[in-house]
């Protein structure tokens, strides 16, 4: 199948790397829409935009299923998207509230992810007795953008936004953001070990591997046929070093300007 992704930046490669690992026999297109990084300070007209954009884009991909890679345009725009591409979309923000135990949860997600009150709402209309406890991180993205990961900077900041959900005693951490897994080795550091990480890109690729294994019925025993094309709309020279550091792989990348009409697929 030929799936398709998107992110801001390289926070959809923790969501390629799940789907990879349950689903290898695939062909991926992943967007990074650079040129407008951080997506989580945005508001809702200018997500929207966004979301409008992509999926047209997509549209003239040739996909067959659609990922939502980012976090921020689940929350405010899942409705655009799903309606400008007649493909399966699987989406995190559903995809992790339906999974979830615990009676005490915390999120961490950006600035305008947490104002939408998404996983909130969706947590709640799985198993309404939660208390849930939402936590903005604006200095997270630019940090693990610059492969700031591993500093005194990000632990002092991790520190400070972890303090008000330790406080209310959550049992589990959802990374509502999908920069945030590429932190785990700090986040694990600094939480109790009683507290859970949850990553949604799990449920997200489950629901995918369920869907591929209905649909397909023909589960291809050879692995890691992956076939992997990148495309960003700035800074070209930059994302192969990245894909290459955090995916391990050196893959071509191509320019793209959203705004321009007429694709080719
Ligand atoms: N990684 C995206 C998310 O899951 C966007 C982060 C950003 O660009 O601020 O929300």
């Amino acid at each position: 199948m030929r799936l398709g992704l998107f992110d801001s930046g390289i926070g959809g490669f923790t969501i390629l790397k799940k789907v990879i690992e349950l689903c290898p026999n695939n062909s991926f297109i992943y967007l990074a829409d650079t040129a407008r990084l951080p997506y989580g300070v945005k508001t809702t007209n200018e997500i929207k935009k966004i979301a409008e954009e992509i999926s047209y884009w997509f549209s003239y991909q040739n996909i067959d299923a659609f990922l939502v890679a980012c976090n921020t345009t689940n929350a405010i725009a899942l409705d655009v998207l799903k309606k400008n591409l007649d493909v399966p979309v699987f989406d995190l923000i559903g995809s992790a509230a339906s999974t979830i135990q615990e009676s005490r949860v915390g999120v961490l997600a950006t600035p305008s992810t947490v104002k939408t009150k998404a996983y909130t709402n969706a947590i709640l209309e799985f198993k309404p007795n939660t208390y849930v406890i939402e936590q903005p991180c604006p200095e997270f993205v630019p940090m693990i953008e610059m492969n700031n990961v591993n500093s005194d900077e990000i632990t002092e900041v991790a520190t400070r936004y972890l303090q008000p959900l330790l406080k209310q005693k959550i049992h589990s951490l959802i990374l509502g953001c999908s920069h945030y897994p590429l932190i785990t080795p700090l986040l694990t550091e600094i939480l109790p070990s009683s507290v859970k990480l949850i990553d949604p890109a799990e449920a997200l690729a489950l629901n995918l591997k369920l869907f591929m294994d209905l649909k397909t019925n023909n589960y291809s025993k050879k692995k890691n046929l992956v076939d992997l094309k990148f495309y960003v709309t700035s800074n070209l020279k930059n994302f192969p070093n990245k894909a290459n550091h955090w995916l391990n792989v050196f893959p071509e990348v191509n320019l793209v300007s959203l705004q321009k009409k007429g694709w080719v697929s």
